[in-house]
């Protein structure tokens, strides 16, 4: 490591140099962040088990206390299309299944799914069935929902649409099912049950379909019935022997270039008045969340929901029954980043290279805090590369900052595999998400840092004032 360059420039390692300039207050590009930037969706048919897992609770405040506010929830998926409300049931869920493992085919739910949302600290989203086309059913959950969640934020109607299967009960035999049918679909279900509910939906929860294409479609008086539109993405699909790249994943062009197709339509989104969310997503890998997250308020997200799937069958997951797994890590290292005082988050580099280079401004656009990510791929053996990173523009008193670092031994370690992912030198987190252990900052003289890769994938300096 080099250092000493002079009052305001931060150096690091040797290498090739990248030389990135820290703007001493907010940029006009830089984003909003909402408070809930990094939220969580749980699939709906074993939601109710997530509320019985201690790891749920502490992992979702600990995000909170990094931030400052709750994370979001929304509870959804494939089996939301698969589930029937019946108000006489008297368990959350009733479904039986050949494995743990597996996901129901068909399910109820009574009453009491309701109360156990109503618990969740955050906002929530409820998905509720479309591809059934029992619109009775649906009308009495959302019902239910409405009066007994004073958290309820939306509710949609319908999961990913485009992969209804042709005999699905909501498409009329004879009729071809398209974004133009789907869309004339969502709008007639809307009119249907605003009068029970008001106009609280949700719209599109499109995973390839584009969102912004449904706002065109159901125009003005269908707009006015939603709060919210949904877009679900997965930049890899490990579904049907599909074969997953960590190298493409993690890599910090790759991820700039992936997440700006969601800039246009959270723009037209934004224009209708309604929010926009990644409303399902995940990868799972930690320097990905990272980046990904950030990225995804640059180009206008205002959440991501990070989907939680069947507990102990689930690659991408936060937490499990009792472990904690490896992307956990980046949801607490970018929650500190933006912290409880960050309002507007700024990508400084240019987005070309593997090096990423952030900063998050309070809400009087002063910066708060730098980050830096190294998404170069290492699988462990030989050296690790290194890049320097001359940080121009700091201003500092003290003549010192602090750089805490989230780091591992390779970007394949895995924490369930018994891999060192440390954030500020320690594990971090007990089994059931509780704080472990007492992270550390490096203290850099004019300052420095910045090493290699990592983990899942991973490997980032936070450096605060
Ligand atoms: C629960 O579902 C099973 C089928 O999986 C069914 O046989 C049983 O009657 C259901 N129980 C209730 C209370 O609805």
């Amino acid at each position: 490591m080099r250092t000493g360059i002079g009052l305001g420039l931060l150096v690091l390692h040797a290498g090739s140099v990248l030389a990135v300039t820290v703007p001493s207050s907010a940029p006009s590009n830089a984003a909003v962040v909402d408070p809930s930037l990094l939220s969580v969706s749980i699939e709906f048919f074993t939601f109710p088990a997530y509320t019985q897992i201690k790891a749920t609770t502490n992992c979702l405040d600990n995000i909170a206390a990094l931030r400052g506010a709750q994370p979001a929830v929304r509870i959804g998926g494939t089996t939301q299309d698969r589930a029937t409300y019946n108000a006489n049931l008297a368990t959350a869920v009733n479904y039986t299944v050949a494995s743990p493992a597996d996901a129901p085919a068909s399910l109820t739910f009574g009453p009491s799914f309701f109360t156990l949302a109503s618990q969740m600290k955050g906002s929530v989203i409820v998905g509720l069935n479309r591809q059934l086309n029992n619109q009775a059913a649906t009308r009495a959950a959302a019902i239910q929902a409405k009066n007994t969640m004073g958290n309820l934020f939306a509710i949609e109607l319908g999961n990913e649409p485009e992969f209804y299967a042709s005999n699905s009960p909501i498409i009329p035999s004879g009729q071809s099912w398209n974004q133009d049918t789907d869309a004339a679909s969502e709008k007639s279900w809307f009119t249907a049950l605003s009068p029970s509910v008001g106009n609280i939906f949700q719209g599109a929860v499109y995973l390839s379909w584009n969102a912004g294409g449904q706002l065109s479609r159901i125009g003005t008086d269908g707009i006015r019935f939603l709060r919210s539109i949904s877009r679900h993405s997965y930049p890899q699909s490990a579904c049907g022997g599909a074969s997953t790249n960590l190298p493409n994943l993690m890599s910090h062009s790759g991820i700039v270039s992936y997440t700006r197709q969601y800039q246009s339509e959270a723009a037209s989104t934004h224009a209708a008045g309604l929010r926009y969310f990644l409303g399902e997503t995940n990868s799972g890998a930690a320097l990905w969340i990272v980046d990904y997250v950030l990225q995804g308020a640059i180009n206008g997200v205002d959440r991501l929901y990070f989907h939680q799937g069947t507990i102990g069958n689930c690659a991408y997951c936060f937490w499990g029954q009792s472990s904690v797994f490896t992307p956990y890590y980046g949801v607490a290292f970018v929650s500190e980043f933006l912290g409880t005082n960050g309002a507007k988050v700024a990508m400084l580099d240019d987005g070309a290279s593997a090096i990423g280079v952030y900063a998050v401004f309070s809400s009087s656009n002063a910066p708060v805090r730098l980050l830096v990510i190294n998404t170069n791929y290492f699988d462990g053996s030989g050296t690790r590369s290194s890049t320097s990173v001359a940080l121009t523009g700091l201003v500092t008193s003290s003549g010192t900052k602090q750089v805490k670092r989230m780091t591992a031994p390779a970007a394949t370690s895995r924490v369930d595999q018994g891999a060192a992912v440390t954030i500020g030198g320690v594990s971090s987190f007990n089994s059931d998400c509780s704080r472990a252990g007492t992270q550390s900052f490096e203290s850099v003289a004019i300052r420095a840092l910045l090493e290699s890769p990592c983990h899942d994938s991973l490997f980032a300096g936070a450096i605060r004032k």
